[in-house]
């Protein structure tokens, strides 16, 4: 198992040393044969190289099983050129090795049910997968830029822009997505107002032929976005482009309790996959040790299901996590009163103790 480790920026460093810790602690339980690099990506590559995406980690990613993320950006790079902001790295190695499908599951721990900004009888139950389109769409649309117009005006702009072959092989994986699970999809969509919308769900819907056991439904974004905080449990797998994707995905990580719990895959067509906690960089609170580790954690279990195929290892490690929430151990953003928090090595600790 070749793994590219990118710690990155912020709170990723701390978060990926306690999925590392966790994968060796599987490892020697059950001889995975880890092999682990690392490598710079984002405001460190940029410190470092002057590039957020430099060419040794890129080579060091392309001959890779799968890399394992922590993640990228904070302010101190905001200032930059945007050519070389640290989100571009993220997004240059998204392009380079093609990873489309961006898997994204909100599972609520019941044992989180309580600290989930919703109440508990709203929230109780919630598992959904979201799959993002993460290549294409108004991300990497041309033509883009900033402009100055005829009256010396700004003017910004950037093109939302999916053709069909994009369209079905990310709702073929959402299909086949639902098989595994309820069988219930739902395509997520702007379609009343936007060409490349209608297109989408003439594609998607076309696509249902294939698939008569998943029961496809068809929703406007303004309304899922709605829909997630009146009645998440409506939803078993929601399909959609890149940028919907990227803010549902955030809203549906509060219905868990706290962001810092969720994990994320994303995949090319043949398995392999960059494997990255759903959180940002955390500036606020980056080096004080307090991150929760958890989504680091479970990507890595992500990582062990889908480009290892060994959904034993990636069972083990969310099992263990769920005994370190049934004993009542929180980090600070999972906090409700009456607990006192842990930091983010405890937290990484506890688990591979309860592995
Ligand atoms: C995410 C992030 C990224 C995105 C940023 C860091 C480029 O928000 O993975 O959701 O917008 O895709
Ligand atoms: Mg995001």
């Amino acid at each position: 198992m070749k793994i590219l480790v990118l710690p990155g920026d912020g709170i990723g460093p701390e978060v990926t040393a306690e999925a590392i810790k966790v994968l060796q602690a599987v490892d020697r339980r059950r001889g995975l044969g880890i092999d682990l690099k690392e490598g710079l990506i984002g405001g460190a590559a940029i410190d470092a190289h002057g590039v957020p995406l430099p060419d040794p980690t890129l080579a060091r990613a392309r001959a890779a099983d799968a890399v394992l993320m922590g993640s990228v950006g904070g302010p101190r790079w905001d200032a930059l050129d945007r050519a070389i902001r640290p989100e571009k790295g993220l997004l240059g190695l998204r392009a380079a090795l093609g990873l489309f499908a961006n898997l994204r599951p909100a599972f609520l721990y019941p044992q989180l049910a309580d600290a989930s900004a919703l109440k508990p009888d709203i929230v109780a139950g919630v598992d959904i997968l979201i799959v993002r389109e993460l290549t294409g769409g108004i991300y990497f649309g041309e033509p883009r830029g900033i402009r100055i117009r005829a009256d010396g005006e700004r003017e910004g702009f950037n093109t939302e822009v999916y053709c069909e072959s994009e369209i079905r092989r990310i709702g073929r994986v959402a299909f086949d997505a639902a098989r595994q699970r309820t069988r219930r999809l739902c395509s997520v969509d702007k379609a009343n107002v936007l060409e490349v919308m209608v297109l989408w769900r003439d594609v998607i819907g076309a696509l249902a032929a294939d698939y008569p056991d998943v029961e496809l439904s068809h929703m406007y974004v303004d309304n899922v976005a709605m829909q997630l905080v009146r009645a998440p449990r409506q939803f078993d797998v929601i399909v959609t482009g890149n940028l919907f994707g990227d803010i549902l995905s955030d809203a549906a990580a509060m219905l868990t309790g706290s962001i810092g719990m969720l994990p994320s895959a994303s995949l090319d067509e043949r398995g392999k996959g960059l494997y990255e906690p759903v959180h940002g960089s955390a500036p606020d609170i980056a080096g004080h040790g307090k991150a929760n580790p958890l989504g680091a954690i479970l990507s890595a279990a992500m990582m062990l299901r889908y480009t290892f195929r060994r959904p034993d290892a990636a069972q083990a490690i969310e099992a263990a996590v769920g005994r370190v929430l049934d004993a009542g151990l929180r980090t600070a953003d999972l906090l409700t009163p009456g607990r006192e928090a842990i930091g983010t090595t405890a937290m990484g600790d506890a688990v591979c103790d309860a592995l």
